[in-house]
């Protein structure tokens, strides 16, 4: 198949380009590069021993994402676009809302005008908001509670409405978990811009010396040690799972979510100390209070990916951690040279 994929060059997307690559698909990238480089699509073509197009352009204009739909003929769309970081999006909640939404409305017209009627959504566990109980299920009602939460809730409605009112639509609405590492090559990993807001980024940082310590969110939570437990899932794996996904939906119209996680938890601390085998030595940290809006623990019920998708996490947490030390030993300042 011929598949666009938007937000293409970022983190998630570069390495599900590669997987499609690797998978015998065509891919067109739609990236604005607000938070990637370029370079990324680069390695991947490297990796790959072939290279998807790449389209520089944003989602907020309607006129470019004509003539993409135009001038490609693309059987599904794989939709990463949008903009990620929580505390930002409580700051500036237009900007947010105006470039999430508005940029998934711009796609999902463009894509109706053209018969391209199959899109795989990046969601996120987030949607859970803070009543569920744990394990998430997937039938559970959601409610997100930062704005974007909500912008990945309200794109969940827009996509099961829309299917709703057209038979024809074929939707996979994923609910990614904590995605970490990079590929195990160390050439394609994930660059955040400014200082790290997750985890796994943030000790990457302080191995290489650009962060003094790590500062653990809360150490008396009511877990095994006392810090947060999450759903850590190896950013290959997490690839792999839109190829499933996207071959599930293709023949099947209707929309479907999926949680995509490994059903784990695992802590702050037990995170650091396998990165720490990774380096080979210990990590300075200093364990301070909880991070406002934190939850104690969440993870995956996997269960539905597995029995509808024949998808499963593979790796563990110590190869989370060993591929990304890896990526961020060989790349210190992520894409940028110098
Ligand atoms: P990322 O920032 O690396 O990738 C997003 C890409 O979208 C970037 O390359 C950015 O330049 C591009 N983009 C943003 N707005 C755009 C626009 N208007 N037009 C064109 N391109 C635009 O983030 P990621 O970690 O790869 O996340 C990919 C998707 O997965 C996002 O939608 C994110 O919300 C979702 N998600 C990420 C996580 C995570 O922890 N990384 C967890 C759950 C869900
Ligand atoms: C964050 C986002 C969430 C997103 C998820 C997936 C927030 C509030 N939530 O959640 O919307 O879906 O990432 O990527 O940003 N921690 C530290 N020190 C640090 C950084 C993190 O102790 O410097 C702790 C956190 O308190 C948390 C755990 O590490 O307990 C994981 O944090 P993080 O990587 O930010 O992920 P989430 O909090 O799950």
């Amino acid at each position: 198949m011929k598949i666009l994929v938007t937000g293409g060059t970022g983190y998630i997307g570069s390495h599900t380009v590669l997987a499609l690559l690797e998978s015998g698909h065509e891919v067109v990238v739609v990236d604005n590069l607000v938070n990637s480089s370029e370079e990324s699509l680069r390695r991947v073509a490297e990796l790959a021993g072939k290279a998807a197009v790449f389209v520089e352009a944003d989602l907020l204009d309607e006129p470019a994402l004509e003539s993409v739909f135009g001038q490609h003929s693309v059987d599904a769309v794989i939709h990463f676009a949008g903009l990620k970081a929580v505390g930002e999006s409580v700051q500036q909640p237009l900007a947010y809302y105006h470039n999430n939404i508005v940029g998934t409305l711009n796609l999902l017209r463009a894509m109706d005008a053209h018969d391209v009627r199959s899109i795989v959504f990046s969601s996120s566990a987030t949607v859970y908001g803070e009543h569920n109980p744990i394990p998430y299920i997937e039938k559970m009602e959601i409610g997100a509670n930062n704005p974007y939460g909500r912008t990945k809730e309200q794109i969940e409605d827009i996509l099961t409405d829309l299917g709703a009112a057209d038979t024809r639509w074929h939707v996979a609405l994923l609910r990614y978990f904590n995605p970490v590492g990079a590929h195990p090559s160390g050439r394609i990993g994930e660059d955040p811009q400014g200082i790290p807001n997750n985890l796994v980024p943030f000790i990457a940082q302080v191995a290489v010396g650009r962060r003094e310590k790590l500062m653990v969110f809360g150490g008396d939570y009511d877990t095994p040690d006392g810090t947060a437990l999450r759903d850590y899932i190896h950013v290959v794996d997490l690839a792999d799972g839109h190829v499933a996904a996207l071959d599930y939906v293709a023949t099947r119209p209707g929309v479907h979510r999926w949680n995509l996680g490994s059903g784990r938890g695992t802590s702050v601390l037990e995170m650091l100390h396998s990165f720490e085998k990774a380096v080979g030595h210990a990590l300075p940290y200093e364990i301070t209070s909880r991070r406002p809006g934190d939850l104690p623990a969440f993870w995956a019920d996997a269960s539905s990916a597995l029995a509808d998708l024949g998808w499963s996490t593979t790796k563990t947490i110590d190869q989370m951690t060993e591929d990304h030390w890896r990526w961020q030993k060989n790349n210190p300042n992520g894409y940028n040279a110098s």
